[in-house]
């Protein structure tokens, strides 16, 4: 399968020098109408992304979702398990979340019932034509966890998804939802995972003050980063996290808040269309006053992540001038670049000879 490589970024400082693409966002206009300020180009990075709740995807229902400028669709087989392909059927191009049925394990289009199994292969052609070889959805790697529906943008995932193998439905309770940000996220979600790294701005703009961090590189797809922060407003009492980067846009940490335990998965998914959406699954243990703890931690999610998109959405990356406080985001925006992308065609096209 043919793999798209990160395209140069409008980076001055990062750009390779043939491939430069430019910003395109003009901070004059209104964001819910501007393309992608650092779209690296068609596609999107090879990561798990969730793409949706595990409740809005119940039995019977075909829910269409996007990622990056391709659009899947997921349903559930009688079998109960999550099932993620490309959405337009390859027939005629119908959109199998538009009436599309769920059959078995499989999925039916509702033109004219072309019938695809649960690996994508088309089995069934009721006008009695010979299936052509071609005839194949992409099936997408898909995992459910915590309520969460995750989908792996390529053939086979680079990396495992996170998870907690030692949550316990008994001591620990878990609760995962979208966030709703205030305004429509233009940038990659590479962007704000580059957030992390940037430990000034989370002094300054978010008042979190960390006062020791280290970061550590695993493996091209993972890193781990330790830190210690005194959370100023936003929460009681200080904040101990070991943090794993998963891919380009994907946290997990464990740690603790306030005395309490607070382990969390938080990560994004680009959407040209909707912008940039994030979902966060937060784990605490089953005592009294759980409920309004996630409520405090979902609120601060919230906080932090609003306070980040109005600059996000309005930034020109060019001719950086980075400093050496910036070592560990500069390392993890260049590992961006080096990271594989692949687009939906690409996919698709992947598997019509198959
Ligand atoms: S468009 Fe799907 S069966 Fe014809
Ligand atoms: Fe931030």
């Amino acid at each position: 399968m043919a793999v798209t490589p990160a395209r140069g970024s409008p980076c001055g400082w990062l750009r390779e020098r043939e491939m430069a693409v430019p910003a395109v966002a003009d901070p004059a206009e209104d964001s819910a109408g501007r393309e992608p300020v650092w779209n690296l180009g068609p596609g999107a990075h090879q990561c798990w992304y969730p793409v949706a709740l595990s409740s809005s995807v119940p039995e019977g229902k075909v829910l269409g979702c996007e990622i990056g400028d391709g659009r899947i669709v997921l349903y559930r087989g009688d079998d109960g398990v999550i099932r993620a392909m490309s959405a337009f059927c390859k027939h005629m191009g119908a959109d199998l979340s538009v009436g599309g049925e769920v059959v078995g394990n499989g999925i039916r289009c509702p033109f004219h019932h072309w019938t695809y199994g649960d690996d994508g292969r088309c089995k069934h052609i009721p006008a009695g034509d010979e299936i052509p070889r071609r005839a194949n959805l992409f099936h997408f790697p898909s995992r459910e966890q915590f309520g969460l529906i995750w989908v792996f943008f390529g053939k086979a995932p680079l990396y495992e998804l996170q998870t907690f193998e030692d949550f316990d439905e008994e001591k620990h309770v878990a609760r995962s939802y979208e966030v709703q940000l205030s305004d429509k996220l233009v940038s990659e979600p590479w962007m704000s995972t580059t957030n992390v790294f940037d430990i000034v701005h989370l002094r300054f703009l978010h008042k979190v003050n960390i006062t020791n961090s280290e970061v550590e590189e695993i493996d091209p797809y993972r890193r781990r980063m330790s830190w210690e922060a005194d959370m100023g407003d936003k929460a009681a009492g200080g904040l101990r996290l070991e943090i794993y980067v998963y891919g380009v846009n994907s946290l997990r940490t464990k740690g603790d808040q306030g005395g309490r335990l607070k382990w969390y998965i938080a990560a994004s998914v680009p959407s040209v269309r909707l912008g940039t959406r994030f979902f966060l699954t937060i784990i605490t243990t089953k005592e009294a006053g759980a409920v309004e703890f996630l409520d405090r931690q979902a609120a601060m999610h919230t906080q932090i992540l609003d306070e980040d998109t109005p600059i996000l959405n309005n930034m020109r990356l060019e001719d950086l001038l980075m400093v050496p406080s910036d070592r560990a985001m500069t390392r993890f925006m260049r590992s961006v670049l080096k990271y594989p992308r692949v687009t939906m065609r690409e996919l698709e096209r992947s598997v019509q000879a198959e």
